[in-house]
């Protein structure tokens, strides 16, 4: 069988028959610790965070880690570490910066339904910015902290009304999206904001959607934001800062081809200084881009099942652990863990878990030789996997290792069932 390259994935790698993370080989976790199984490599985190930081190189810039992609704790520390702030989306994940040693300054909340607990937390806490998306939440954020006597520091989040081009659930910049104010409505909220006592409006946001592979999007946003950023300076309002959102995408397959964080900012920041921003302070909410291809999954084939139409691969990963392909027809690649030494022909089959659903697939429609027993890698895996990863069919979530050269630590033990009916109560 031929091995597929590992698209974008530079730190797995095959070394003779065997798949590597770094220089920890791959078969040998999943003996250790079972499967289902997420690898990480902070090799990968760290070099997909640099192409950022050549970007931005020189400039006043902020990178905030958009932690919904991945909020395990120790992915948390490796970018607390390594200067990042956070995007974070509720009072939970505040808790899990916290938890991690994060700087509160560096943190922005983003969301468009934040409670008045979350408001006073983030508040307590000193967050650096709430992304706010609507005028409603304006009033309320700002009587919260009048109430604490203080004032929240805030930027407004404006939809900019462009197309991404990427899966309608992932994308949130279109005029039919909950998210942010509408463009023509933001100079008079803005306005507005800048009476309000308990705000002290200090910049703009915007995010047009996730898994962007094409730059013309970004640049259009740029143009139409920064074409606000004038007109609410005109209005008497200064901002001192502008903030990008995320989104830029990754390689899932060959056939996505992203540009680099360094080159997409190259092009990007012509344009601020072309038009005179340059030397505002810059910030952004990379998220997919910064983990998505840092992890992979571990998983083991159960049975093969050939059919009249067709076959199928049955392997312990399932949808609760891996639910992109169930929720946006998501394409993940999938190689073997260790390549097969019988010269099986490659078999049609599709990829599927144990959980009780026709769209519980992983995979569909793929080459593969394999029998019972053997481990497969689905890539691109860490990214929206498990920090999106549910119990349902009573499973418990798997197991984390992140590897760092020659070594391997577990940063999640795999969950027994039985916790999750921990906070549940029997009737009398
Ligand atoms: N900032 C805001 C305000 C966001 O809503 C998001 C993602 C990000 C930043 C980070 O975007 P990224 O750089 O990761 O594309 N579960 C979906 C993706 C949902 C993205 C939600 N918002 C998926 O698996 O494709």
């Amino acid at each position: 069988m031929t091995l597929p390259a590992l698209p974008g994935h530079p730190h797995f790698a095959y070394r003779g028959t065997a798949l590597f993370a770094e220089d920890v080989c791959v078969s040998e976790l999943a003996a250790e610790h079972g499967t289902p199984l997420f690898v990480y490599s902070k090799a990968a985190m760290l070099s997909a965070l640099a192409s950022y930081q050549r970007g931005f190189e020189g400039r006043n810039a902020q990178i905030c880690y958009a932690m919904k992609a991945n909020s395990s704790l120790a992915v948390l520390q490796v970018f607390a570490r390594a200067g990042c702030g956070f995007d974070i989306v509720s009072g939970g994940e505040l808790e899990r910066v916290q938890a991690a040693g994060g700087d509160m300054r560096q943190v922005i909340f983003s969301g468009v339904g934040k409670t008045r607990a979350e408001m006073r937390q983030a508040l307590a806490a000193g967050i650096g910015c709430f992304n706010v998306e609507s005028e409603a939440e304006l009033g309320v954020l700002s009587s919260v902290a009048l109430a604490m006597g203080l004032r929240a520091p805030v930027s407004i989040r404006v939809n900019p009304n462009v197309d991404p081009k990427t899966h309608p659930y992932i994308s949130t910049g279109l005029k039919g999206n909950k998210f942010g104010v509408a463009h023509e409505d933001a100079v008079r909220i803005y306005q507005h904001a800048a009476l309000l006592d308990g705000l002290n409006v200090i910049g703009i946001d915007c995010h047009i959607g996730s898994q962007i592979t094409d730059v013309t999007p970004y640049l259009d946003a740029m143009d139409r934001v920064l074409d606000l950023v004038a007109a609410i300076e005109a209005a008497g309002i200064f901002l001192a800062h502008i903030d990008f959102g995320g989104g830029l995408g990754i390689n899932y397959s060959s056939d996505d081809q992203p540009p680099q964080a360094d080159a997409l900012w190259q092009q990007l920041l012509g344009k601020l200084d072309a038009r005179g921003y340059g030397g505002k302070k810059l910030m952004i909410e990379p998220g997919r881009s910064l983990v998505g291809n840092a992890g992979i999954c571990v998983t083991e084939v159960l049975y093969l099942k050939p059919g009249e139409q067709k076959n199928f691969c049955i392997i312990d990963a399932a949808m609760n652990d891996l639910p992109r392909p169930a929720m946006y027809q998501a394409f993940h690649a999938i190689v073997p863990v260790e390549q097969a030494a019988r010269q099986a022909a490659d078999v049609l089959y599709d990829v599927v878990g144990p959980v009780c659903e026709s769209g519980d697939w992983i995979g569909r429609d793929r080459l593969l030789s394999v029998a019972a027993g053997d481990q497969l890698a689905v890539l691109s895996a860490g990214a929206y996997c498990m920090s999106m990863a549910s119990n349902y069919n009573t499973r418990g979530r798997g197991a984390e290792l992140l590897v760092d050269g020659d070594a391997a630590r577990l940063i999640r033990a795999r969950e027994p069932p039985a916790d999750t009916s921990r906070p549940e109560l029997l009737l009398p």
